[in-house]
């Protein structure tokens, strides 16, 4: 079945996050208010996805789930067609989700008081899982060059105190939707040699390349040498708008790091539940990949308009996007104070946005925009945004 990614679909109501929690998180927001905050899309899953979920729920009965091997060997099929990735089943841990998972390599190989390297401007939860740990954070900010984030090896001497015992990558990267070449993963995985780093790799957003974009590298390739101190995180999640599912899985091909990996989700009885497995088993199938294509080709389009309304606002420049579906807005050149900047967009223009100093250094004066929502909800998001803007023009 061809997917709609056009059909405007009512999420209030439905125990979404995304829609129904605009107010707890943001206090008033206007009652047409435009959900573009929450990393999750404003389509259906694919068919193929929903059949399976509903297999399982005729059944009637929901108890345990068994060892799955069908589950473990879709994630391997996807991962050598889609990544060119071969993967054993054995090296496959299933995790609640990659928060989750990188919450467990926080515990598994740090201690209390550790320093953890995160790239910012970066997703806001690593910050928040290291730090709710016992854990700090060391900000290595990355550039901005051409309009496009950089690794910024020159600006980093200096910043690291000695603590750090791990650094967490998010590639491709969120936000600003970077795809890093192999050279830069190698050059990452380098340093944390050097500096005997594990290095945790978030991959999470590697389905989502936008159609003319560098193709995503694994860090497992790129870097095949790291092997012993590399944990990969993955999901289907987020490719194929099943996040609720919560479910997702660190891959680690070196038996000693993944044995404490193990101990870690022993000691807090991590098990997958049921209905996320036969759903990501559907999904990582060929008609899942056809889905994917035509839904990175969707998000390209509404990247596009959105990038030339929002560049057309004085002072606003919207990163391009290799990857992801969250556009990075630079609102420096504004000049406006961040909380100017904040009641414009969700005052003025009625948009629950993510304020970038949530993203860590270099997010002061940006906001992210989920633009994975229908066409015409993104047409409406950049006339909201012109006219709450229209006197810098
Ligand atoms: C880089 C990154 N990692 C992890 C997550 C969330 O993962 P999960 O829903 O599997 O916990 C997100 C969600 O936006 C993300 O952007």
């Amino acid at each position: 079945m061809t997917p709609d990614f056009d059909q405007i679909i009512d999420r209030r109501g439905t125990l979404c996050n995304k829609w129904d929690d605009m107010g707890a998180v943001f206090g008033d927001v206007p009652d047409d208010a435009l959900a573009m905050w929450v990393a999750d899309m404003d389509f259906h899953a694919p068919a193929i996805v929903r059949e399976a979920l509903e297999q399982v729920v005729a059944r009637g009965i929901y108890g345990y789930p068994g060892e799955n091997l069908p589950y473990l060997d879709a994630i391997r099929w996807w991962m050598e067609h889609r990544h060119g990735w071969t993967v054993a089943r054995g090296d496959i841990l299933s995790v609640h989700g990659l928060v989750n998972g990188t919450a467990l390599a926080v515990e598994a190989y740090t201690d209390p008081g550790d320093a953890v390297i995160l790239m910012t401007p970066v997703y806001h939860a690593f910050a928040r899982v290291v730090k709710a740990s016992g854990r700090t954070v060391t900000e290595l900010p990355l550039a901005v060059t051409d309009g496009r984030l950089e690794l910024d090896w020159p600006s980093w001497d200096g910043l690291l105190t000695g603590r750090e015992r791990m650094l967490i990558l998010c590639s491709p990267h969120n936000p600003g939707g970077r795809v890093w070449s192999a050279e830069e993963l190698r050059r990452i995985a380098d340093f944390c040699r050097d500096r005997d780093l594990i290095l945790v790799s978030d991959e999470i957003h590697h389905d989502l390349i936008l159609p003319g974009s560098p193709r995503h590298t694994v860090t497992a390739l790129a870097a095949p040498d790291a092997a012993d101190r590399l944990v990969t995180l993955t999901a289907a999640t987020k490719s194929f708008n099943i996040a609720g599912a919560h479910l997702g899985n660190a891959i680690i091909t070196d038996a000693a790091l993944r044995e404490k990996y193990k101990a870690r989700m022993m000691a807090l009885g991590i098990s997958p539940g049921l209905f996320g497995l036969p759903m990501v088993t559907a999904a990582y199938s060929p008609q899942g990949a056809e889905w994917i294509d035509r839904l990175t080709a969707y998000l390209a389009g509404n990247a596009a308009l959105f990038d030339a309304g929002v560049n057309a606002i004085p002072g606003a420049r919207s990163m391009p996007l290799q990857a992801t579906y969250l556009a990075w807005v630079d609102f420096t050149g504004t000049g406006l104070s961040p909380e100017d900047l904040q009641a414009r967009i969700l005052g003025g223009a009625g948009i629950a946005a993510n304020r970038g100093e949530t993203f860590g250094l270099g997010g002061q004066g940006h906001a992210r925009f989920n633009l994975a929502t229908p066409r015409a909800r993104v047409a409406e998001a950049v006339e909201r945004l012109q006219r709450a803007f229209a006197d810098l023009q």
